[in-house]
């Protein structure tokens, strides 16, 4: 396994939109190994392949208090969506920024598993946020994105003057 590097916002390959993932074979998961390693040690509780430059739609999330419930979800769609709800996001490639984005109160979703297996989740809270946020990577949209311009450019202001040196993930603040 190994810690892969994670793009930083406004890194243009962000912006790429993720192909499908057409058969698990030991690339896929290889892939899904080290993006589990690299949300592990960040720490964060999501990552998408798009934020680890590799443009295939699979993503990791465990928001587990002892991070060992890991999910997989390789070409993930939202089958239905409802309700509306504000929640604090972050993001393991804008760090040090949180701010409120407004998604889907309770989503379902489809997906495949590790082992290339379909299934069906419901959700609702954190997983549903961050079920969205991720796919939002895998379509080349960082949550930064829903803000108003203004706040995009201070935010851009900050990580320009933070630089290489970023702060670390904050406890109790879902750094997806
Ligand atoms: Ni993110």
């Amino acid at each position: 396994m190994a810690i892969l590097h994670i793009l930083r916002y406004p890194d243009s390959r962000l912006h790429k939109v993720a192909a499908k993932v057409d058969r698990v074979d030991d690339r896929i998961r290889k892939l899904i190994n080290n993006m589990a390693e690299t949300m592990y040690a960040a720490p964060g509780v999501g990552l998408a392949a798009t934020q680890v430059d590799v443009h295939k739609r699979v993503i990791v999330i465990d928001i587990s208090e002892t991070r060992d419930e890991l999910r997989v979800f390789l070409n993930p769609e939202l089958i239905a969506a409802s309700g509306e709800a504000d929640c604090e996001e972050g993001c393991l490639s804008v760090p040090g920024i949180y701010e409120k984005v407004r998604r889907a109160e309770r989503i379902t979703a489809r997906a495949l598993d590790a082992e290339g297996k379909p299934f069906t989740l419901e959700a609702e809270g954190l997983l549903a946020v961050c079920i969205q946020h991720e796919m939002d990577h895998l379509e080349g949209k960082v949550f930064v994105e829903y803000l108003s311009r203004l706040k995009q450019q201070r935010i851009l202001a900050k990580l320009k003057k933070q630089g290489r040196r970023a702060p670390q993930p904050e406890a109790g603040r879902p750094v997806l």
